[in-house]
């Protein structure tokens, strides 16, 4: 399976992501219908029904950017698990590097968002990756174990997830890791973890078909690129090896 991961951010208003969908509802739905592709589109939180009921006939997945570590109670600002599924998610990012940033997410919220939205029935994709510090200093591969540790306590057949492998220094910076390097990592995560792996961090259509190719990619979570259709049905359309 070849995945695209829309993330629109706070990129897009509610009347944008609408107004985007209802224009580019066929073109959307071609880019979908594809058996080997699953194309997922997260707006923020007030889009989301809308735009499901608007891509309803079409194979065009909605998820959330974030969700509640919490099943349900006094937690002002927050939005359950419960919530989104009943509004029409089958995926939600967690652990954006974003929100480890700027929600003061750690790992052990992140742990917590992943039960609520299994026990839900979404499927989370969970996003890790190292800041340039890290990079520069050769500590991914920690960052990274630290990033999946939680993920231990569940036996492998109960565990449904994406990864997103999402390099802190190469998110909305126009850099990409060489290919050596994202090679190093992906082998790495191939041999620890069996999910899907998709790579983030600057995704466009003149390196989507580069990164794709890289051993064990198996899909591309889409910032910027992913506001423009014509990128992004570029980007989908990369042959997968
Ligand atoms: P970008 O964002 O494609 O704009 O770098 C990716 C992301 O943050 O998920």
């Amino acid at each position: 399976m070849n995945y695209v991961i829309a993330n629109w951010k706070m990129q897009r208003d509610f009347a944008q992501a609408v107004e985007f969908c209802t224009q580019h509802k066929e073109r959307l739905a071609a880019l979908a219908a594809h058996a080997d592709r699953e194309l997922i589109i997260c707006p923020s939180f007030p889009a989301l029904y809308t735009l499901k009921q608007i891509l309803h006939n079409t194979a065009v997945h909605i998820g959330a950017q974030t969700v509640s570590s919490h099943a349900a109670g006094a937690y002002t600002g927050q939005v359950s698990a419960q919530s989104l599924a009943q509004v029409g998610c089958s995926y939600t990012l967690i652990g954006h590097s974003e929100q480890r940033q700027h929600a003061g997410s750690t790992n052990q919220d992140i742990a917590l968002q992943y039960e609520q939205l299994v026990a839900a029935g979404i499927t989370p994709i969970l996003c890790i990756g190292e800041q340039y510090d890290a990079y520069r200093t050769g500590g991914t591969h920690k960052i990274l174990q630290e990033q999946l540790a939680f993920l231990e306590q569940y036996a492998s057949h109960d565990r449904v997830f994406l990864i997103a492998y999402e390099p802190v220094w190469a998110i909305g910076t126009g850099i990409v890791p060489d290919h050596a390097y994202l090679a190093d990592i992906f082998t790495w995560l191939h041999e620890r973890i069996d999910a899907p792996l998709l790579y983030g961090g600057s995704v466009k259509p003149d390196n989507a078909q580069t990164i794709m190719h890289i051993p064990h990619v198996d899909g591309l979570l889409v910032g910027g690129a992913s506001l423009a259709i014509d990128a992004l049905e570029s980007i989908c359309s990369t042959k997968v090896q």
